[in-house]
């Protein structure tokens, strides 16, 4: 048991990646909060976990980050892990015809939700004499694919503050860490692929990755698991690659 009697919230638990990890959390003995905008979905996943609790929450609004954190803090007594994983994409077009309001809620969701939780769940876990926060960035913040650029901005943004954040809050003794996973197989990646998830597009996307697969969310829950873990001790300010190769 890996995470025993660790206490963790896990956004966009719902589906995808977040779903993966809140089951990879569970299984290693954690106690989960399934935090998810669609509330259905949250439900769903924490039902199958042993003493996990569903939260429906928009990560990009203020006042219900903070609710989200007093669902750990009420329903477990605290928080040792934070995992910033919901994220919305883009559907892969030329940067120009992206409309406005695709952007402003590109950023909402995956830039400032970072700073939401950070200013919720900080103090927490710096009453707790420490923690971990986990945040998912991706290979597009670090080797962008062209008809997603603002997408890819986002995901800089997610790597650039998981550094920083990592330098201002070691003294408190809480590690923050991003995991870059490479194209996976979510609810996201037909938005990726322009809209169409085809066998020809997929194949285009897998001749990129030198070990000839796209990510699950299993791989990115085991990185997640044990850069959580106490296993990862020194670790921190890392953005892991999960990607089969596809950034060297
Ligand atoms: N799938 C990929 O190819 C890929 C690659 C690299 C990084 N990522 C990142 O992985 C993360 C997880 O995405 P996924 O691929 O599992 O997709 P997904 O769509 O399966 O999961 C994303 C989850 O986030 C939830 N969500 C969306 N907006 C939210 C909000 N405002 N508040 C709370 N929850 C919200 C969705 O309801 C969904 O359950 C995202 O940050 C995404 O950018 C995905």
């Amino acid at each position: 048991m890996r995470l025993k009697d660790k206490i963790a919230i896990v956004t966009g638990g719902g589906s995808g990646f977040g779903e993966g990890i809140a089951r990879r959390f569970a299984g290693e003995g954690a106690r989960v909060v399934v935090a998810d905008i669609d509330g259905e979905q949250a439900r769903r996943v924490a039902d199958a976990l042993d003493g996990a609790i569903p939260c429906s929450v928009d990560v990009s609004k203020s006042d219900q980050v903070a609710a989200m954190v007093g669902v750990a803090v009420d329903g477990f007594g605290g928080l040792d892990i934070l995992v910033n994983n919901a994220g919305v994409a883009q559907r892969n077009m030329p940067m120009l015809e992206v409309p406005e309001d695709v952007f402003d809620r590109l950023y909402a969701v995956n830039v400032k939700s970072l700073y939401l939780s950070a200013l919720h769940a900080v103090p927490v876990l710096k009453a707790r004499g420490g923690g971990v926060i986990i945040n998912t960035a991706s290979t597009a913040g670090v080797s962008p694919r062209p008809g997603l650029t603002w997408y890819n901005g986002t995901k800089g943004a997610v790597i650039t503050l998981t550094r920083s954040m990592a330098l201002e809050l070691a003294p408190e003794g809480i590690r923050v860490c991003a995991i870059n996973p490479v194209i996976g197989e979510t609810g996201l990646t037909a938005e990726f692929m322009g809209g169409e998830d085809t066998p020809e597009i997929r194949e285009k996307f897998v001749s990129t990755i030198p070990l000839g697969r796209m990510s699950r969310p299993l791989d990115i829950a085991n990185a997640a698991l044990f850069l959580a873990s106490d296993e990862a001790d020194l670790i921190t300010g890392v953005c892991l690659e999960v990607d089969g190769g596809r950034c060297i």
